[in-house]
């Protein structure tokens, strides 16, 4: 298509953490759509950048130590780098921090209240009265006034999903100090994105992207639209025009980093940053399941409030889970895409082929170490990787390059019916449609070489040998050039043993049919090699390892206070007499003198101490342990003992009975 050019952009990775393979949902396909589009001959810009505003950055520079700007600018590379790493190539990836983002913001806002869509309210806000500071988004955590789950400030994020207007937690509490948090009063700007809904119930009807976003999104629209609370009270983040005390949401300057990001490129290319923004566009945003309300909702009804074109198309992906479980940095179910992957030397190439055919875009993607390595070993190496070797091994061997031979038309109908498949699908974002059409050409390729044996045919039938080995390496041709947009290494090793010189990325989809002349080919190498049962099983023990580690931190003893430890009354006392409890081989049954106190204990102990050698022993006691009955006979207190021996806690110096730890 020319004229308007396609504008590609991904959520933007917050800068509060590493890349994981949750993330990747969102790059890797939008990758791969950018690079086929390219392919069809469209003109594309591909446009990311890193969100370095809102509370998440915020509390995470805290905890380190460090200035938000600071942690800003080490994620910001470190997502940089490893999308390099991942062969995802920007054209541009700019931060919301930098000076276009707060210029953009700022004048988007002010077109906002001049053309009347943000009004003043005061309301309730969350605010800590130890920190003395007012509690924004995930700087609180509380329930759910939806659905009472768990939930932080602005999102339900255990539970229903729903966004959280500041000051609707309920029972909120203070992340950073643990304190109850009280309600003040506080003024703050509103959206009036209740004024859209009739103008969204339009626009979403033609919108275009996947069909979870749209119907999310009607869903939202038709239920309620309530204005949003576009400001904060915060330092960090982008000045709201005219007050020095708040900033706007993040959720505003974020998207509206796409247009600044835009313009930085436009600038550097010599390019009009208005022919995307302004007017009909082309604007393809690729975001996570988890983030369609705002790019389909707020977003916008946003920028048509300012006068701005709206996006043409929202691709929404589902969400990634690990080993079936909900994906969770803090409970370990995580597979970083630096420590857990590359640096572990596994080829990008694999994990984009697992990304982009698991599954469709839309559904859950459930990661498990074993599936990943099945899918790698039968397909690409079984499938792919054998019919290209095998192909080019033998034109190699036995004719030293391509042979001089028609292809046959049974082999060109067949390119073009998988290349007219993968188009649609890819126009689509039906990249595992268009992943498995790609798989069944080179299972055909394999078929095709399997039945017509050239090996066979070279000693009766020479001529039928090249014709079979043309139409073969006609086959690896047309693969390289489709796998470029999923695979791009691997495409351009296949295009380089095919020895044509150049970029496979540069070459168009038509040229999949074109049916190069004889010449050299060079000894081919092995394109994919087999993933090992003891790198998966050690990749899945770090997974079990981690999750494990996160127990035990959740499960780590809440920290007290000497008031706490106080309300213990732990005395030491003097044992009288020692009997085994009936039918028990673990208790025996004490009498402890406490100090003028007989206490009548029963003590897990049988296994390690004869009754008799007891008596006359100073032991520990919990003194004011609830009273319990144990096999029937009443407990009243807990005889303290360390380790699987039950090794019991005696006092150096024997000290009168009833004498209280402190
Ligand atoms: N900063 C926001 C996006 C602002 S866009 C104007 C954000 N950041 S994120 O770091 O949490 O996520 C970045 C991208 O990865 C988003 O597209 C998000 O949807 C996607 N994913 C992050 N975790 C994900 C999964 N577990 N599964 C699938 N995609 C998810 O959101
Ligand atoms: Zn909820």
């Amino acid at each position: 298509m020319n004229g308007q050019p396609l504008l590609v952009t991904c959520g933007l990775p917050y800068t509060n953490g590493p890349c994981h393979l949750g993330h990747l949902r969102t790059y890797v396909p939008a990758d791969a759509y950018v690079r086929f589009m390219r392919h069809t001959g469209e003109e594309v810009v591909f446009i990311c950048g890193s969100d370095n505003h809102g509370t998440p950055v915020v509390v995470s520079a805290e905890e380190q130590g460090i200035s938000p700007r600071d942690l800003c600018e080490r994620y910001h590379r470190h997502f940089d780098e490893t999308f390099r790493r991942m062969d995802v190539v920007f054209d541009h990836f700019g931060m919301t921090d930098d000076p276009a983002n707060h210029e953009r913001t700022q004048s988007i806002v002010r077109q906002l209240i001049h053309n009347g869509y943000v009004y003043p309210e005061t309301v309730q806000q969350c605010f800590c009265p130890k920190c003395s500071r007012f509690l924004p988004d995930r700087y609180v955590e509380g329930r759910c006034p939806h659905c009472g789950v768990m939930a932080r400030g602005d999102e339900c994020d255990q539970g229903c999903g729903k966004h959280l207007e500041p000051g609707e937690i309920i029972e909120p509490t203070c992340r950073i100090c643990g304190c109850r948090a009280e309600m003040r009063s506080q003024e703050h700007f509103f959206f009036k994105l209740s004024a859209f809904r009739d103008y969204l119930l339009n626009y979403l009807d033609g919108l275009s992207g996947t069909s979870n976003a749209k119907n999310y999104a009607i869903g939202w629209v038709s239920d309620e639209l309530r204005d949003w609370c576009i400001t904060r009270t915060l330092e960090w983040g982008v000045g709201f025009p005219g007050r020095d005390d708040l900033v706007v949401y993040v959720w505003v300057d974020a998207p509206i980093g796409y247009i600044a990001f835009t313009e930085e490129w436009a600038k550097a290319n010599g390019k009009d940053w208005k022919k995307y923004w302004c007017g009909e566009n082309r604007v393809t945003h690729f975001i996570g399941g988890d983030i369609i309300y705002h790019h389909t909702i707020f977003w916008p009804a946003l920028l048509r409030a300012a006068g701005y074109g709206v996006p043409k198309a929202v691709v929404a992906s589902g969400m990634v889970k690990i080993d079936d479980h909900k994906f969770s940095k803090s409970r370990g179910y995580v597979v970083w895409t630096n420590e857990d992957y590359l640096d572990k030397g596994l080829p990008s190439d694999y994990l984009r082929y697992y990304l982009l055919s698991y599954t469709n875009h839309t559904k859950e993607l459930n990661f498990s170490w074993k599936v990943f390595q099945d899918r790698i070993n039968n397909e690409l190496v079984g499938t792919l990787g054998n019919f290209v070797y095998r192909t080019l091994y033998f034109a190699h061997k036995e004719f030293g390059g391509i042979p001089d031979a028609p292809v046959d038309p049974t082999v060109d109908g067949e390119i073009a019916q998988t290349l007219s498949l993968v188009r649609s699908s890819m126009e689509s974002y039906e990249f595992k449609v268009a992943m498995d059409a790609i798989m069944t050409l080179a299972s055909f390729g394999n078929n095709y070489i399997q039945s017509n044996a050239p090996w066979k045919q070279i000693k009766e039938d020479r001529m039928a040998a090249a014709a079979t080995v043309r139409s073969c390496l006609q086959i690896v041709s047309a693969l390289s050039i489709l796998i470029d947009s999923f695979m791009p290494e691997r495409a351009q090793r296949i295009w380089n043993m095919l020895g044509n010189p150049g970029k496979v990325c540069e070459r168009t989809l038509d040229e999949c049919m074109v049916t190069a002349g004889p010449r050299v080919l060079p000894e081919p190498s092995i394109l994919f090699g087999k993933l090992d049962d003891a790198l998966i099983q050690d990749l899945d023990r770090l997974l079990e390892k981690r999750v494990e580690e996160a127990n035990r931190k959740a499960n780590k003893m809440k920290e007290i206070s000497i008031d706490d430890f106080g309300n213990l009354d732990i005395r030491i006392g003097t044992v009288l007499s020692a009997t085994s409890v009936p039918k028990s081989k673990k208790l025996l049954l004490l009498s402890v003198d406490l100090g003028g106190e007989i206490r009548q204990i029963v003590s897990g102990i049988a296994a390690f101490y004869e009754p008799e050698d007891l008596v006359g022993k100073q032991v520990t006691v919990l003194a004011n342990l609830a009273p319990a009955t144990i096999f029937g006979v009443k407990s009243n207190g807990m005889i303290l003992a360390a380790g699987d021996k039950a090794s019991l806690l005696v006092p150096l110096i024997p000290v009168s009975p009833g004498t209280r730890i402190r």
